[in-house]
């Protein structure tokens, strides 16, 4: 195929952003207000990304509710990591987390507040004081429980006012690699009308979030299909760790919606089928504030003992039915309102029904903490692929190692947006000339689209997405095990080959959403992919990473990143590895040495 059977629109810009979360939308007005002219591509219009469903907070070491210390928020990152996370790369998040908070509020975001005015900040899992010796820290800034939701709309309205233009309803197809593994842009197609739009850049940041979708049950939107890690695969680039899914321990049961881990931090308590307040067990010291993949891997084991709730036994109540209503009208008045709609349940007197559910993907597009995409290049495991940024949780920078803390994500959106807004600024001169693009700069795209567009196979993309979520659900779950995971391996394996078999019925360009969700499925089926592989290759439990065959975790032999190649056209996945970063990024903290995790 070729372009001309499209109407194609070029575009210039120092800068552009592929997604309108927090993360995009940072690095947006940041590269916006250093002058350089910005653009932002979002599938969905920036107010509906995923970021607007996050509730609990955004993790800063303020101390306004007690003291703090951005060390203790390091040290606590470290162990959440479970020692993966890359310790120059969580020193910058920790030690720019409270700057980051305090533009945020200045930029407008409404903060709940104490009695004196400050922000107010709640306790989160993991989240401790006094390198883990001390209470736990509060740590976590809210607004209510709507944060995201805050955040989205004063970064929004923030870019705006700093001239970035905005592609709404625009879908990113492919990147524009040259013939020297350069990004020189991308190419998306306008939803609303079919154009072609390519965009050439000096930088490319992705900001597409993670891919929660390859899974059956999610907190994750239907739009989370980590359409920028799939791009990465095909532009032959590695993703790292992405064996590590997070499960958030309080989805509602059989909808998927997700309750807030504020509600823990506010008071509220899990219990099993004998009114057992179980967390005490498994997490002496916080109980239900331990960190997430401990809560969950506990809740599970409580359901597996037959100690589930429910006619089947198979999930766990969280209780808030003890609080104050008027705490739970000012500080949860969203999950009170999600538990009544999701849950026919009026939490001020009735526990809420809840499971372990998909959550957030630590693995993504390996990064420095500039931002810089890098790569295993000629022995180098710190290559930068010129003109190539990602951000968010699309990136693994890697802060969240094994095992992300609950309102860690919010704080990695603005301090690593912010980061890849000043890089840009540093490495961007505004307005300079940029060459040419490649002759075949639109090819991959173009030849993509044009084959599923006109796809007749017999296989609906509804059939193979289901498929794939529940293979992912069954074989890559809370905890793994040896041939469960090899079974995995092959059955996507199947689904991934009968891709080449997948059939739509509209061939249009307005607002085909038969034509996108095809798009997004086969973003979706490389990155379970490369998931199901890369955990059947770690032969360890780390974090998230809980193997039933290999129950220790292995400093030994498996302190280091996973780097996963995926090829789409022989459905094949190659592994190799990066060092984790053992020093931090300067002296006034050093290494924190690898220890027992417990909490
Ligand atoms: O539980 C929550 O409010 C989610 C927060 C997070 O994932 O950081």
């Amino acid at each position: 195929m070729n372009g001309k059977a499209y109407n194609i629109v070029d575009h210039t810009y120092d800068v552009v952003v592929v997604g309108a979360g927090g993360a995009g939308l940072r690095a947006t007005l940041g590269a916006a207000e250093a002058g350089l002219s910005t653009a932002c591509i979002t599938k969905v219009f920036p107010t509906r990304s995923h970021t607007v469903a996050a509730q609990g907070g955004i993790a800063a070491s303020l101390g306004n509710m007690g003291q703090d210390d951005w060390r203790w928020h390091m040290f606590d990152t470290v162990k959440g990591a479970d020692w993966l996370g890359d310790q120059d790369s969580i020193e910058y998040l920790c030690r720019n987390a409270p700057e980051a908070v305090y533009e945020l509020e200045h930029y407008g975001v409404p903060f709940s507040r104490t009695e004196d005015g400050q922000i107010y900040q709640r306790p989160f899992g993991g989240m401790t004081t006094d390198y883990g010796e001390g209470p736990p820290a509060q740590r976590t800034c809210a607004a209510a429980d709507r944060t995201g939701h805050a955040m989205l709309h004063t970064l929004y309205g923030q870019s705006l006012r700093h001239s970035a233009e905005f592609f709404v309803e625009y879908f990113a197809i492919d990147l524009i690699m040259d013939q020297d593994g350069a990004c020189r842009g991308v190419v998306a197609v306008c939803l609303e009308d079919g154009s072609i739009h390519r965009f050439r850049a000096k930088k490319t940041v992705l900001a597409t979030g993670g891919y929660g979708r390859a899974y059956f049950s999610a907190t994750s939107a239907h739009t989370c299909t980590g359409d920028g890690n799939a791009m990465v695969l095909r532009a032959g680039l590695p993703l790292q760790d992405m064996e590590f899914v997070q499960f958030h321990p309080t989805g509602i049961y059989g909808a998927g919606v997700l309750i807030t881990e504020g509600s823990r931090g506010e008071g509220g308590y899990l219990t099993n089928s004998e009114g057992e307040r179980f967390m005490e067990r498994y997490a002496p010291s916080v109980k239900d504030l331990a960190s997430r993949d401990v809560v969950s891997r506990s809740m599970t084991m409580e359901i597996r003992d037959g100690r589930g709730v429910g006619k089947d036994n198979d999930h766990i109540f969280l209780h808030l039915d003890h609080l104050d209503p008027k705490i739970l009208a000012e500080r949860l008045p969203g999950i009170t309102e999600s538990a009544k709609i999701f849950a026919g349940v009026d939490l001020r007197r009735q526990p809420i029904p809840v499971i372990p559910t998909v959550h957030y993907n630590m693995g993504g597009i390996p990064t420095n903490f500039h931002g810089e995409v890098v790569t295993l290049k000629n022995g180098d495991p710190d290559h930068v692929v010129p003109g190539l940024m990602a951000i968010g949780e699309a990136a693994c920078v890697s802060v969240h190692g094994a095992n992300r803390l609950g309102s860690n994500s919010l704080i990695d959106l603005v301090v690593f947006g912010r980061a890849a807004g000043l890089r840009c600024a540093e490495t961007v001169e505004a307005g300079a000339a940029q060459p040419d693009l490649p002759a075949d700069a639109d090819e991959l795209a173009l030849s993509r689209l044009d084959r599923v567009r006109h796809s007749s196979g017999g296989s609906p993309t509804s059939k193979l997405r289901l498929d794939m979520q529940r293979v992912m659900q069954n074989n890559c779950a809370v905890f793994r095990d040896g041939p469960v995971l090899e079974e995995g391996v092959q059955k996507i394996k199947e689904i991934w080959k009968q891709s080449g078999d997948i059939g739509i019925s509209d061939r249009s360009l307005i607002w085909n959403s038969d034509l996108i969700e095809a798009l997004e499925y086969e973003n979706l089926i490389s990155q379970a992919a490369v998931t199901v592989n890369s955990a059947d290759n770690r032969k360890e439990s780390r974090g998230a990473h809980a193997r039933e065959d290999f129950e220790e975790r292995d400093d030994a032999n498996w302190m280091k990143h996973t780097l996963a190649w995926a090829d789409d056209d022989a459905q094949t996945v190659d592994i190799d590895y990066r060092p984790v970063h053992e020093y931090t990024m300067t002296n006034e903290i050093g290494y924190i040495e690898p220890k027992a995790r417990v909490y």
